[in-house]
């Protein structure tokens, strides 16, 4: 396994196509689910400097907190709550360029300004984590990291 982190000059694309590339490795060699989870998070959040990087697993019919790198977080989520529990309900990828600016949105951190929330999904087809991303700025995050974003939570 990779035992450091290499990051890639250039632009979000290449900085993703590596992160793609060093997070396969990872899950090929390693099958727990939450070792993979707190290292992807760990990844990604160090690649792009973030402010908050997690997980939200699904627990009967709430989302649990997850592995997560940043601040102090809510530990619970209803399904259709806030942008989390939205992705659960709606079963795609919520892009939020101002969270202000969304209904219900949970404000764990006043400091995060803009999110996007992944699906994780079984190979049943049903939604058993999320992946969540926070920004301290507006408009962070647009169709290049939804696509990525999307084929990491695959890897899964
Ligand atoms: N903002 C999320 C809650 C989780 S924290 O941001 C870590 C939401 O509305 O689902």
């Amino acid at each position: 396994m990779a035992e450091e982190l290499h990051i890639a000059q250039g632009g979000k694309e290449e900085k993703y196509a590596l992160l793609h590339k060093q997070i396969t490795e990872i899950v090929r060699s390693e099958e727990d689910i939450i070792a993979n989870m707190a290292n992807i998070s760990a990844m990604i959040h160090q690649t792009f400097g973030f402010w908050w990087t997690g997980f939200y697993r699904v627990q009967g019919e709430e989302l649990v907190l997850g592995p997560f790198q940043g601040p102090l977080a809510c530990s619970r989520i209803k399904f259709g709550r806030g942008v989390c529990g939205t992705t659960w309900k709606e079963r795609c990828t919520q892009v939020v360029p101002d969270v202000e600016q969304f209904p219900g949105h949970i404000a764990c951190s006043s400091a995060s300004k803009s999110e996007i929330v992944v699906p994780v999904f079984n190979k049943e087809g049903e939604i058993t984590a999320v992946l969540d991303i926070d920004s301290e700025h507006l408009n962070t995050f647009d169709n290049t990291d939804k696509l990525w974003l999307e084929r990491i939570a695959e890897l899964l």
